[in-house]
């Protein structure tokens, strides 16, 4: 096992970053990150600051569910006050983000699940959050919240050994948490500012998406949809084509693949 410390002087020392985790708060063990990320956003916290928790005890996933957090995962928030035309791409920038940090640090090839899981070999190993403050056109401020699997033994959690994975796990090897933080924070400032400058990532996100051409159930509110997924609009919306020929078009939901 990697044992690797996350102090915040480890993260930022020689960050190769304009402002993302330039600051860092850093806990041991809290209830999520994304709680105390909000607090400091609405403090107005500097841009790129980042909450960053060994352990989360009251973790929080997409769709009200619960997010298991323990020792030897990341669990990382970070405040943004970007414009409201970049909220759609903000979460194919964390995916992508995600993706090629995981494949640099560690040489692992991952995928993203529509809208924004992580997968490596067909199971999750990110799941991201992203939560907006937004009043009429105005973003007050936005937190993305991503968790990774890095160091854990799923015989530990058997209630994900279903469905999800860990970097050691695929790997047969420890993985450093900080190597990979580091490498995330310069990726989604290169995301970020890209974007800025009227860069798109919409193109590389939906060739990196695992789910286009599979036939997929799709979980939106109470409805649950089944048909195969056709495309992708340029506003991360999932479009479906149901088995009576329409086409619908999908904002958030929940998607098992099938074939
Ligand atoms: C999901 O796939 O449902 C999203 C999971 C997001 C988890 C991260 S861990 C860091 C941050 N703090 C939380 O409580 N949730 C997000």
């Amino acid at each position: 096992m990697v044992e690797d410390s996350l102090s915040p002087a480890s993260i930022t020392n020689n960050l190769v970053t304009r402002f993302i985790g330039q600051r860092v708060i850093y806990y041991s063990r809290l209830t999520s990150t994304m709680d105390v990320a909000k607090r400091e956003a609405q403090q107005g916290a500097v841009e790129g600051t980042i909450i960053i928790a060994d352990e989360q005890t009251a973790g929080r996933g997409r769709l009200k569910r619960a997010w298991l957090s323990p020792k030897g995962s990341i669990a990382l928030s970070i405040i943004l006050y970007p414009s409201v035309a970049y909220l759609p791409s903000l979460i194919m920038l964390a995916s992508l983000a995600v993706v090629h940090s995981i494949e640099s640090v560690t040489g692992l090839k991952s995928q993203v699940k529509w809208p924004n899981d992580v997968l490596a070999n067909g199971k999750k190993v990110c799941g991201i959050l992203i939560e907006s403050d937004v009043r009429g056109n105005m973003v007050d401020y936005t937190i993305i919240g991503i968790g990774i699997n890095v160091n854990l033994r799923l015989s530990d959690f058997p209630e994900i050994l279903p469905t999800a994975t860990s970097l050691s796990n695929e790997l047969g090897r420890g993985v450093s948490r900080l190597s990979l933080i580091r490498q995330l924070l310069v990726e989604i400032e290169r995301l970020y500012l890209m974007l800025q400058a009227g860069g798109s990532i919409f193109e590389e996100w939906r060739d990196s998406l695992i789910t286009l051409g599979k036939r997929i159930s799709l979980k939106s509110g109470k409805t649950i949809y089944e048909g195969i997924a056709e495309s992708v609009a340029s506003d991360g919306s999932l479009l479906l084509r149901q088995s009576d020929g329409s086409l619908t078009k999908i904002v958030a939901g929940d998607a098992t693949l099938g074939d």
